[in-house]
């Protein structure tokens, strides 16, 4: 299994293992990912989550070969499954990014409490230069949180960013050394793990306000969308360019 799932000392770590694919995330992963979470939210003893790949790398974000072969298809496809389980998620969650985390690699990152990146991160959001759109409620939480021009950057044009960006604009709480990154977060986990657990979840609750049903059901709106892109042939093209390894030609679409 691509997906590491342990419980130890309160804290749930769903960590991203696929090394030789850049942690790239197929629907078998998503699933254990999904799974993973609702065992941790049915768990007491499971006082906090944490998020992490390796030192070296996050995520590729999605498996594109995955994708083409299994395009998520209705509500409850893993990829789907796994986004509205983080996003409803009521314990805390803490995430430690590390080299890539490209497009959910990043957008899981919006719904995470406490997010501490090594200062080898490399964000980034490609999904228009997939021929895809935003996903995981990121055409909503990303201007809300960094702002309209700054999100329309990421978004429209989808180059990397580095993990002082990703400070400044507010989707990362602190840059660590790599190597320091994922145990600060862990440290940071154990110390959510000894408060008391209802005040967490009544103080992540009312923080989420009106968001906590303007999430779901932009994330929907976005699922229709990309469910729609994935097939086209822009999506295609850009994909097709990927395993090629030469640049998307996107001349001939309208
Ligand atoms: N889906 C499937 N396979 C992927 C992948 C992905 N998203 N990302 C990387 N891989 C595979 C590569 O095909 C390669 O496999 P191979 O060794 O069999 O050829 C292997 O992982 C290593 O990737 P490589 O591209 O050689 O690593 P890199 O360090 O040069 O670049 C990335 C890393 C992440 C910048 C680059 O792999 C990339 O751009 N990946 C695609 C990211 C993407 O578009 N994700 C989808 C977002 S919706």
């Amino acid at each position: 299994m691509s997906i590491d799932v342990h419980t130890e000392g309160g804290i749930a770590t769903i960590a991203f293992a696929r090394p030789d694919k850049k942690n790239a995330i197929t629907a078998a992963m998503y699933a254990a990912m999904a799974d993973g979470l609702a065992a941790a939210a049915a768990d007491p003893a499971v006082r906090a989550v944490l998020i992490t790949g390796s030192a070296e790398c996050f995520t590729a974000g999605n498996d594109l070969q995955d994708f083409l072969a299994n395009p998520p298809s209705g509500d409850d496809s893993p990829v789907w499954r796994f986004l509205r389980g983080l996003s409803g998620f009521a314990k805390p969650v803490v995430a430690a990014p590390c080299g890539v985390a490209v497009g959910v690699g990043t957008t899981l990152l919006l719904h995470c409490d406490l997010v501490y990146a090594g200062d080898n991160a490399r964000f980034s959001v490609p999904f228009a230069a997939l021929g895809l759109c935003p996903e995981a409620a990121s055409s909503l939480l990303m201007p809300a949180i960094a702002g309209w021009q700054r999100a329309a950057e990421k978004l429209l044009l989808g180059e990397s960013f580095g993990a002082e960006e990703a400070r400044e604009m507010g989707i990362v709480n602190r840059v660590l050394p790599a190597a320091e990154a994922i145990g600060f977060a862990r440290a940071q986990a154990a110390k959510l793990a000894a408060l008391p657990p209802a005040s967490l979840r009544e103080t992540k609750r009312l923080m989420k306000g009106a968001m906590a049903d303007a999430i779901p059901a932009r994330m929907a709106e976005e699922g229709v969308v990309f469910g729609r892109m994935l097939r086209a042939p822009e999506a295609r093209e850009a994909f097709t360019a990927f395993f090629e390894k030469r640049r998307p030609d996107f001349s001939r679409f309208d």
